[in-house]
């Protein structure tokens, strides 16, 4: 059963259209808080939300690229010293030389691996149940391809409707390029609806939610209740588009360090020595006070997904224009925390080597990111990544198969298409219900009474 807030009703319904039945304990608890703040949020949103009317959303004219557009950095700010001072210890110099080893080491072995390092499954293992090991190589990559959990007909046939949908409101659908487009501003047709909503999707996400856990029992949230997040979709046709998107992590780029909820999920790194090995990212309890949009920039993901993911709506292999991953995840992690406190020295801008780099407090600098912009890499801000070496690309996808990434790991979209048939998918994250995120369904809710992209 999916969650959805249904434009006629005041209460959360099933996608079958009937109200969910009692619930005890944590869910209930979250139920109940959800329909007191539902109701004071249309309020806070937009007075005229609460009684139906538009509300003036943040994200209009706003794409896919907004978080990524302009200067990422050079826009340090003195207070961003003075927090890197706060956080700092000494012994995360000993992090630093044990997370750039082990990059070394990752590197090489991502080289050597290629595709194979990104864990694959077929639907009916998943529903049988994986083995614990299994589970942990899913863990510690970040990302997952799930096989066969929708037929290639049926996926095959909510491309066809896309389509014409997309040629008949050829003059009013947005799109990006828009000489060439690749993603479309497109939230509620019938296709992304019924993907949202299928079986196989909504029981490939509930599997994938049962490998977080929440620290503190007391926690609000249910992860065993995917909602139905409103999310666009990709057609690519072959050839160069003129933009992609480069290495990034969503939700949020300097909100990470800066608000304190955020960087209490990275708690164990800024403990310095080994600690950093005891981070553990699939602990929801963090979560659940991180702001992932302090700036309130346009087209920022406000919502927890502990899975970012989407259904393939093509068969579509590597520089086909597909989905790229670097694909160990705490290490990844790791090694993007501690970033901004190291800097090169002077005359070792080239090396790799942990000698040659020292702390650096004096500097506001969060590389790769800046107040309002998503978290970029490149080889240039972040060398030790190798993200020449480290970034995989999904090998291979036909209709229907579901790849799913965590809301941490660092991945891109292939800047070529050398395939002859379009690369094509739908967004569809496994996303928890929580307060907040329901809290984003009332305000999803009256960007879709209204006729609006989502939020
Ligand atoms: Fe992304």
């Amino acid at each position: 059963m999916v969650l959805s807030v249904q434009p006629s009703s005041p209460e959360y319904v099933s996608s079958d259209g009937t109200v969910p039945p009692p619930q005890r304990g944590t869910f209930a608890k979250i139920t109940r808080s959800v329909s007191a703040s539902c109701r004071r949020l249309l309020t806070v949103i937009s007075p005229d939300a609460a009684t139906g009317g538009s509300p003036v959303p943040k994200a209009i004219g706003g794409n896919i690229s907004s978080p990524f557009n302009g200067k990422a950095q050079g826009r340090a700010q003195p207070r961003f010293s003075e927090l890197r001072k706060e956080i700092w210890k000494d012994s995360m110099r000993e992090s630093w030389a044990e997370v750039l080893a082990a990059l070394k080491d990752k590197a090489e072995q991502m080289e050597s691996l290629g595709s194979k390092a990104i864990p694959r499954f077929h639907y009916d293992e998943l529903q049988k149940g994986l083995s614990d090991e299994q589970i942990a190589e899913i863990r510690e990559a970040g990302v997952v391809v799930v096989c066969g959990a929708v037929s290639k007909e049926e996926a095959l046939g909510w491309k066809q409707s896309l389509q014409d949908y997309i040629a008949e409101n050829r003059d009013r659908v947005i799109c990006h390029p828009v000489t060439k487009p690749v993603f479309y501003e497109l939230y509620n047709t019938k296709a992304q609806i019924l993907a949202r909503t299928h079986p196989g999707v909504v029981k490939t996400q509930k599997a994938l939610m049962s490998f977080w856990h929440a620290s503190d029992p007391n926690s609000e949230i249910s992860l065993v209740q995917p909602i139905s997040y409103f999310d666009r979709l990709r057609i690519r046709e072959p050839g160069y588009h003129g933009w992609t998107l480069g290495p990034h992590i969503d939700g949020g780029g300097v909100e990470r360090w800066v608000d304190p909820g955020y960087r209490s999920c990275y708690a164990p790194i800024f403990e310095g020595g080994d600690s950093w090995k005891q981070l553990d990212s699939y602990d929801v309890t963090p979560r659940l006070t991180a702001n992932q949009d302090l700036y309130d920039s346009a087209n920022q993901c406000t919502v927890f997904r502990a899975w970012q993911g989407w259904t393939s709506l093509s068969t579509t292999k590597a520089r086909e224009g597909t989905l790229r991953v670097v694909p160990f995840l705490k290490l990844s992690t790791a090694y993007v925390m501690l970033r901004p406190f190291f800097k090169p020295k002077p005359g070792c801008e080239a090396s790799l080597e942990a000698d040659d780099w020292e702390p650096d407090l004096e500097h506001g600098e969060f590389h790769g990111t800046s107040p309002g912009r998503a978290q970029n890499l490149s080889v240039k801000s972040h060398p030790h990544l190798q993200l020449d070496k480290t970034v995989i690309s999904i090998d291979f996808v036909e209709p229907g198969d579901q790849v799913y990434w965590h809301c941490d790991l660092i991945h891109a979209v292939e800047a070529e298409h050398t395939g002859a048939g379009d690369s094509s998918v739908l967004y569809i994250p496994a996303t928890p219900l929580t307060v907040k995120n329901a809290q984003y369904l009332t305000k999803q809710r009256a960007h879709f009474e209204a006729g609006l992209p989502a939020p």
